[in-house]
């Protein structure tokens, strides 16, 4: 079975295009087979997208971008600061790549590539993920730590799970890591949980 997180999808291409409002703001984004939540935008990722706080001119990362939703957001509302989106799947980072065209961003660059890997050098004032949980603990924990490592000091780490799929055990794991984990948003069955480096 093919997973959306496979690096080379090899389901036959079939595009789309859906248009979302997202804080207020009309966005366009083209979506294909092979990627994450093609159809429409994740519930998810809506909640998470409408709960996260930041300075006009932060500097993001949205890791595992999937088409690109909430970089796209994050560059709207920092629009004197710079958004990384980082994605695993190729054929998902270049609709991500199209959709910052579609949009008109011009402060944000999708890098293809695992995890922190393609921003090793940099550090954020924010990051955002809707996970892959899918792809288990074992996947997911160490992108955690990973983010601890490359938030600035008053950085927050911004997730969305449902609350089914281990919204509780996530926060446990981010109160482990960071000293401090909370749920700042839930709905629909999903849970928006924030950790923040001091
Ligand atoms: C639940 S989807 C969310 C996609 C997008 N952020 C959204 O909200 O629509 C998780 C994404 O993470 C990507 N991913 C999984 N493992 C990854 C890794 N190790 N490095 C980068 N991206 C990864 C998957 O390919 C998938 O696009």
């Amino acid at each position: 079975m093919e997973h959306y997180f496979t690096a080379k999808p090899s389901s036959k291409s079939a595009p789309r295009e859906l248009t979302a409002v997202l804080r207020g703001e009309t966005l366009r984004f083209r979506t294909d087979a092979g990627v994450f939540s093609r159809e429409r935008i994740d519930p998810g990722t809506r909640l998470l997208a409408e709960s996260f706080e930041l300075k006009p001119d932060a500097t993001v990362l949205d890791l595992g971008c999937g088409y690109g939703p909430l970089g796209i957001v994050a560059a709207r509302l920092a629009p004197r600061g710079r958004v990384y989106l980082v994605e695993i799947n190729e054929r998902a980072a270049a609709l991500a790549r199209e959709n910052l065209r579609l949009n008109g961003i011009t402060n944000a660059e999708v890098r293809v590539g695992d995890g922190f890997a393609p921003v090793a050098d940099l550090t954020f004032d924010l990051i955002l993920m809707n996970p892959p949980l899918r792809a288990g603990k074992r996947v997911v924990y160490p992108l955690i730590e990973e983010a601890f490592r490359h938030l600035r000091r008053g950085g927050s780490l911004y997730l969305v799970a449902r609350t089914r799929q281990g919204a509780g055990s996530l926060r446990e794991h981010l109160r482990s890591v960071f000293g401090n984990g909370e749920d700042v948003e839930r709905g629909g069955g999903y849970r928006v949980l924030r950790a923040v480096r001091e």
